[in-house]
């Protein structure tokens, strides 16, 4: 009885489980931990250890024109990749934060274009104010 149980358990659940991973549940288990969701409020603002998501794509939309296909291949490479040199949004968030750490082996090329699919369309978000782009403390 008990082992039926834990067989049906875990027929249930893993491939269930691997296979509903979305963008949104990949950007929250490996991005937002550094890259806020919230609109940043001075308390948010005060342990920020990365460019809150909505500021990172407002910029990152603005540089490659709203250009969709441009965008993801930009933040796909630099997720496992990143460098000052290929930084071009927000140079002022490598002074403030340091160079964001490579997550390569951490995240699967898959993963990243389901993670980078969401961010683009769920950031900024609508009526987002480009002042909050203030990265000052
Ligand atoms: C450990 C913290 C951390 C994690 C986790 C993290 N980032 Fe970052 N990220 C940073 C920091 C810090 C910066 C700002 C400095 C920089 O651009 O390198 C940044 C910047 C970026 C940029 C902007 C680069 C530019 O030139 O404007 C992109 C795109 C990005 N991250 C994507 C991601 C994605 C996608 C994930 C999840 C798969 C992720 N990051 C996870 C810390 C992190």
């Amino acid at each position: 009885m008990k082992i039926n149980l834990l067989w049906i358990m875990m027929l249930g659940s893993v491939p269930l489980f691997a296979a509903t991973m979305s963008g949104q549940a990949l950007f929250e288990e490996k991005c937002a931990v550094c890259h806020t969701k919230e609109k940043p409020t001075p308390e948010i603002r005060a342990t920020m250890i990365a460019p809150p998501a909505m500021g990172l794509m407002f910029n990152l939309k603005k540089t490659f024109n709203n250009d969709k296909q441009a965008s993801l291949a930009f933040m796909q490479d630099y997720a496992v990749a990143p460098s000052a040199e290929k930084a071009k949004c927000m140079p002022q968030a490598i002074k403030r934060f340091g160079l964001m750490p490579s997550l390569k082996g951490s995240v699967t090329p898959e993963e990243l274009a389901l993670i980078t699919e969401y961010m683009y369309d769920t950031f900024p978000p609508s009526g987002f104010q480009p002042l909050q782009l203030n990265m000052k403390p």
